[in-house]
Order: structure tokens, then C-alpha cells, then sequence
């Protein structure tokens, strides 16, 4: 195998190989697959989901000895058919807002597994949170007061429990788009506020069983954690002595990093990540005589990142002065991240992928932005129009973040488990495209 090939297959899913000079996924062709599903075509390999979980279970049940859970952060990528991989493996599924709780209901989620974030919930959010949610995690005082007020005029019998936001003052190194914990953050209560949150809670009548806070994603050093956690648990001996409150649960959110490019190999395991958390809090609790909570941890990127593909048709090439250009069948509208955060990707043909590098490429989109740019000076081999190439790492927030830009229908979505494809999304109409419009009266 030659060099670019070797170093791009270990970020496609597991079992990607090249079988009969295509790239296969297991039994499956990805060429096959784009022919019978079209392009641009996303596909998630049910055995790399499962092996990341696995990846995370382990390492909890090694490194804390006390109880551990997890919660899929369903903004990385929610339908449908996801909702119901995390409800069958026991997973907690995050939701924001109602737009997201409802796609969990349609698949059944019960509500003991359903928890439910956002910044700024509507009051809508917030009566769906309280219709269908086991926990919600309050962000800020504002929300709480129209919570009490809710659950008052209620004539519902069970609420969910409530864990609190706090924001510990110091985010994760990440790109600023993504960093959540700082002080200027819009994001969760400061120290104070969480006092008062939890006094005005419990006087409701309220059950506070959680604190939680959540740093920023796609970090790659978890050192900010420490800090953050010796807050959290300063905060805690604080509320224990005060207010006899201890959290049965301590969530420090999600957000480990993901490598995309082969530049970013190797890259430390999600075991380490883990192990860093609960030995902190572990010491932590220990230095305060604090008892151990639950340690719930709240991935996305990196459960569902890998399992991920993206499948594009070259459309034509393109010589400009410097460049060469690949243009795709699809870009920022199925897949925002390069021009919101300079996400760097990487390729590979879907045939003769072992051929050798020819050129510095640029793969960009059919849309009518200059940063359509899906990835910038690629080595790769002569490609010609027609060809398909395969983007790794496809599998978190690029199609919850896609859009309908110049008229795009999104992609259709499918599923690899076992020697089944199946069709859990399909690809957007051109009726879908003006399907809520209405025409002026006359
Ligand atoms: C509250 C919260 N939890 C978890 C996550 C998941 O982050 P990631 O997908 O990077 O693991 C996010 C994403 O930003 C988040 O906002």
C-alpha cells in the first residue's frame, strides 16, 4: 500500500479496507453503495460506534470504582435511527430543545434516558423537557424562575430531575467557536449563581440530583478538567456544609477530540482522557472527604465522528494558476465545519485509492461561497470527473449542522451493520425544498 493510503485508512471506521483496488468497509464496496444510494451519500458503520462505546465503558469501569454512566450528545448527529442505537446500549441521550427531544420520542427513548440541554430554552423546550424528560440541566436563573413557574401550574405528577450548569471559569484549548467554559462564556452559572440556583430549587419543591459543566469540544488536553473540577468540588464541600447538598451525579460534559486529518495521528485514546477525569475527582473527593458521585460523562464527536463517512462525486476539475481543483457534489451545505472553524479534512479515492500523490488538491463545493472549500491542498492523484472520493470522520456535526444553501437537498443516510445497508435518511426532494413555502395572496 502506498504511504497515502496507509496513513489515511485508520481514520475511516474500522475494517475499511482495499479489496480489489476499491474501498471496501467490511463486506461493503463504498462505489456500490454510491451507486445504489447516490451522492453525496453519509454512512455510519454500526461496529465503529460500537467499538468507541466499548472504548469508553472499559475505561470507566477501570478507572472509577464508583458508578459511572454516559450520555451521547445528540447535537453531534440525531435521527431517528441513532436514538435508537444509544436507547438499545443503555446511554443517556442529550437533547437540545424540542425539536431534538422529539426525534428521541420518535424512537422511543423513555424518559429516564432522555436529558435535555440548551443555552436558551423556549418555553416550548422547557414543557417538552417537563413532558418528556428524566433530567434537565438547568443553564441559568432565568430559566430556573420559568421552570418553578411551569412546574407550579402543572398538573403533572413526575418533573424530571434537575442537574445545574455551572461554568467553571476556564474553557478547553479548542477554537474559540467552541469553547463553552469560560468566564465570559454564554453559557451555564457562575459559582454564585449556582448557590442560589440550588437554594431557590429546593425551596420549589424542585429535586437537584446533578452539577455539571462543559468546557468546549474537540479538546485534546484534558488539563483544563482539573482545574475545573477543584472548582466544582470547592463548590460542593461548600454546598454540603451549608446546605447538606452533595450531587448524586458530577457530569464534566463531553468533548474529547476527535483526529480527522492524518496529520493528527496518533492520538491519545479516549482511555486516557478518561483516566485523567477520575483520577482527579477521585483525589478531589478524597482531599475533601467528599463521598464519589456518579461520573457521567457526555461525548459526541468522539462516540459517532469515526463511524462516519462522506461519499462525493467529482463533478469536474479545475486548473487555476496555482491550484488544482477537485469540485464535489456536495460541501458546506452538507458539511459546515471547514468554513466555520478551518476543520481540516482529508481523502481518499474510492478507486485505485493506492495510487500515488500526484498534486496538491483542493476539494471544494458547488455552492456560490469562496470558502465552499472542503478541503485545501490535499496531495492527491490525478482524479478524474465522475471519480468518487471518500472523506473519513464524517460522523458528528456536519449533517446536524447542514443546511439547504443554493438549493441543496440534503444527503441521503445510511446504516452498516452486519451485511445489511439500510436507509435511515433519505436524501432531501427538490419538493422538500419549497414544501412549508405559500405564494402571496392575489
Ligand atoms: C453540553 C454539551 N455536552 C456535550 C457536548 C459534546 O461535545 P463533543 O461532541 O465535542 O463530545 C457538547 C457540545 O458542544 C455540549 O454543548
Amino acid at each position: 500500500m502506498n504511504d497515502m493510503a496507509a496513513a489515511r485508512l485508520p481514520l475511516f471506521p474500522l475494517n475499511t479496507q482495499i479489496k480489489d483496488g476499491r474501498l471496501h468497509i467490511g463486506n461493503f464496496a463504498l462505489d456500490e453503495l454510491a451507486q445504489e444510494f447516490g451522492t453525496p451519500l453519509y454512512l455510519y458503520d454500526r461496529s465503529t460506534l460500537d467499538d468507541a462505546l466499548a472504548q469508553y465503558r472499559t475505561a470507566l469501569q477501570t478507572e472509577y470504582p464508583a458508578q459511572s454512566g454516559l450520555t451521547y450528545a445528540g447535537k453531534a448527529f440525531l435521527s431517528i435511527a441513532m436514538a435508537q442505537w444509544v436507547h438499545q446500549n443503555g446511554l443517556f441521550i442529550d437533547c437540545t430543545g424540542a425539536g431534538e427531544i422529539m426525534i428521541a420520542v420518535a424512537a422511543s427513548v423513555p424518559r429516564d434516558q432522555l436529558l435535555v440541554h440548551g443555552v436558551s430554552k423556549s418555553q416550548e423546550d422547557l414543557q417538552a423537557a417537563i413532558a418528556y424528560a428524566g433530567i434537565l440541566v438547568v443553564d441559568h436563573l432565568g430559566e430556573l424562575e420559568r421552570l418553578i413557574e411551569l412546574v407550579k401550574t402543572s398538573n403533572r405528577q413526575k418533573f424530571p430531575t434537575l442537574w445545574l450548569r455551572l461554568r467553571p471559569g476556564m474553557a478547553v484549548e479548542t477554537h474559540s467557536y467552541t469553547q463553552t467554559g469560560q468566564d465570559d462564556s454564554k453559557f451555564g452559572l457562575s459559582a454564585l449563581e449556582f448557590l442560589q440556583a440550588l437554594e431557590e430549587a429546593q425551596s420549589a419543591g424542585l429535586h437537584v440530583t446533578g452539577l455539571h459543566f462543559h468546557q468546549g469540544s474537540h479538546f485534546h488536553d484534558p488539563k483544563p478538567i482539573a482545574s475545573a473540577l477543584e472548582l466544582a468540588l470547592d463548590l460542593i464541600a461548600e454546598t454540603r456544609q451549608s446546605l447538606g447538598w452533595v450531587p448524586q451525579t458530577l457530569c464534566p460534559g463531553g468533548g474529547w477530540g476527535t483526529p480527522y486529518h492524518e496529520d493528527d495521528l496518533p492520538h491519545r485514546p479516549i482511555r486516557e482522557y478518561v483516566r485523567f477525569v477520575a483520577q482527579h475527582l477521585l483525589q478531589g473527593c478524597h482531599e475533601r472527604n467528599l463521598p464519589l458521585p456518579t461520573l457521567h460523562l457526555e461525548p459526541g464527536r468522539s462516540l459517532v465522528a469515526r463511524a462516519g463517512v462522506a461519499i462525493y462525486r467529482v463533478e469536474a476539475v479545475k486548473r487555476t494558476a496555482t491550484r488544482r481543483w477537485l469540485l464535489l457534489d456536495g460541501g458546506m451545505a452538507d458539511n459546515p465545519r471547514p468554513a466555520l472553524y478551518r476543520a481540516r479534512y482529508t481523502a481518499l479515492p474510492v478507486s485505485q485509492p493506492e495510487r500515488p500523490a500526484t498534486d496538491a488538491t483542493w476539494l471544494a463545493g458547488p455552492y456560490c461561497e469562496s470558502g465552499d472549500v472542503l478541503i485545501e491542498a490535499l496531495p492527491m492523484p490525478d482524479i478524474s470527473p465522475g471519480e468518487l472520493v471518500a472523506v473519513p470522520v464524517s460522523g458528528a456535526y456536519q449533517l446536524s449542522m447542514s443546511s439547504n444553501y443554493n438549493g441543496a437537498r440534503r444527503p441521503a443516510v445510511i446504516w452498516l451493520q452486519d451485511e445489511t445497508a439500510t436507509l435511515i435518511r433519505r436524501r432531501e426532494t427538490l419538493e422538500d425544498l419549497y414544501r412549508r413555502d405559500l405564494p402571496l395572496p392575489n
